[in-house]
């Protein structure tokens, strides 16, 4: 019977040292490669499509992007989901990629699933959290053979799997739709600034348009649904967005992250359009949640992102909080206008049906809330205030 083994696959340096490995020292007769479409620019899936043909694999290609966008990203942006200030991106990716090569794997009847992660980073950990569900053998020959860059561009040789255009790029990245993240080379030194070249969604925030561009993006009960009075499904709707603030040079990320293992890393990211829609969301919520929501929902937000980015999506604490995530949407409906200009997102104006507010001329109108106000009212409040600081003995 042929052994099979399952492989998240990329096409990069690692995921393609892993086939070779995968059948020579870990005795695997077939090895299937998986790869998962979560919204990563097209030449990111060509690269696994030639390198699965050079290899002589039979790709699985899963189109997940819309599974990725509705039931991660967009929960994600209703949790304002942040890890240490920047929007999550690679770790809202791989349960989803994880799922599916779970999937593929017992469709098969593979014995062993692979990826081709470190033993340093977190990625091995969001895999494995969902993979560990079966009994199935997990190979991580990265981890195991404490690999170096030069060791496997050397065996790529050896294997005549070419590797000329890795060599030229040292960079590790990593895209979906969400956000591209840029780790290695000289990046490790983190007191090098990132050369231009790391960029690839957005403009240099130098040499975007002087005028910049006001954007309106509408919401319904949390979620983005248009821009600019054009409705559009999510994964487009965030494609867009890419674009048009990508072009204003706006979500460059330049940061030091703190990995789940503790160890941290400097890590460059760019993510336009989840900058943009993050900002407009949070803002949003501003207008329409009382101060006690916003308060308590901060905590909550922490939490929820904490475990995200550990691929704990299955923790039944991460359900609970989903669900409070879910009841606080309800009002979050109306839209925002942001500016986009040389970098920076601004928002520049807001407004919902829901909006827990009532401007000056509003509250002199019938059936108001605030209508039966008296100013004078507050008087008996100021006395009490402060009341205790004043019992304090300071003067
Ligand atoms: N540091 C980020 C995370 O752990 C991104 C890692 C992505 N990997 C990469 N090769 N750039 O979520």
């Amino acid at each position: 019977m042929t052994k099979k083994v399952v492989l998240a696959f990329s096409g990069g340096l690692d995921t393609s040292v892993c086939v070779p490995m995968l059948q020579e020292e870990y005795g695997y007769d077939e090895v299937i490669p998986v790869v998962v479409d979560v919204g990563q620019p097209e030449d990111d899936m060509q690269e696994a499509y030639d390198r699965a043909e050079e290899l002589e694999l039979d790709l699985r290609v899963v189109d997940a992007s819309e599974e990725f966008v509705e039931e991660m990203i967009y929960p994600s942006i209703q949790a304002n989901g942040s890890y240490e200030g920047y929007p999550m991106g690679t770790s809202m990716a791989r349960p989803v990629i994880a799922r599916h090569c779970l999937r593929i794997a017992e469709e098969e009847g593979a014995e062993g699933l692979a990826h081709g992660c470190t033993g340093k980073g977190n990625d091995q950990l969001r895999f494995e959290a969902v993979w560990r569900r079966s009994d199935l053998e997990i190979i991580a020959p990265m981890r195991e053979h404490n690999l170096t860059r030069e060791w496997e561009l050397e065996y790529c040789r050896e294997h005549d799997i070419d590797v000329e255009a890795t060599e030229e790029e040292p960079w590790s990245i990593d895209s979906n739709v969400w956000s591209r993240s840029v780790e290695g080379g000289e990046l490790e030194d983190p007191a090098t600034e990132p050369p231009e070249e790391v960029f690839e969604w957005t403009t240099s925030p130098d040499d975007a348009p002087d005028g910049g561009q006001t954007v309106e993006i509408e919401f319904e009960e949390g979620e983005p649904v248009a821009v600019d009075g054009e409705e559009l499904a999510p994964v487009e709707l965030v494609k867009h967005v890419n674009d048009v603030a990508g072009s204003h040079g706006v979500g460059r990320n330049d940061m030091m992250e703190d990995r789940v293992l503790g160890l941290k890393v400097r890590e460059v990211y760019e993510h336009p359009a989840a900058t943009t829609l993050l900002k407009a969301h949070r803002d949003l919520e501003s207008l329409v949640f009382t101060r006690r929501q916003l308060k308590h929902k901060q905590g909550i937000e922490t939490e929820w992102s904490d475990l995200a980015y550990a691929g704990l999506v299955d923790e039944p604490l991460f359900h609970d909080l989903q669900a409070y995530v879910d009841s606080s949407q309800e009002q979050v409906t109306g839209s925002v206008r942001v500016k986009l200009h040389k970098g920076s997102v601004r928002v520049v104006g807001r407004e919902s049906p829901h909006a827990l507010y009532e401007g000056g001329m509003v509250s002199f109108d019938e059936g108001s809330v605030t209508d039966s106000i008296d100013q004078t009212d507050a008087v008996g409040f100021s006395k009490y205030h402060g009341i205790q600081g004043r019992m304090r003995d300071w003067y």
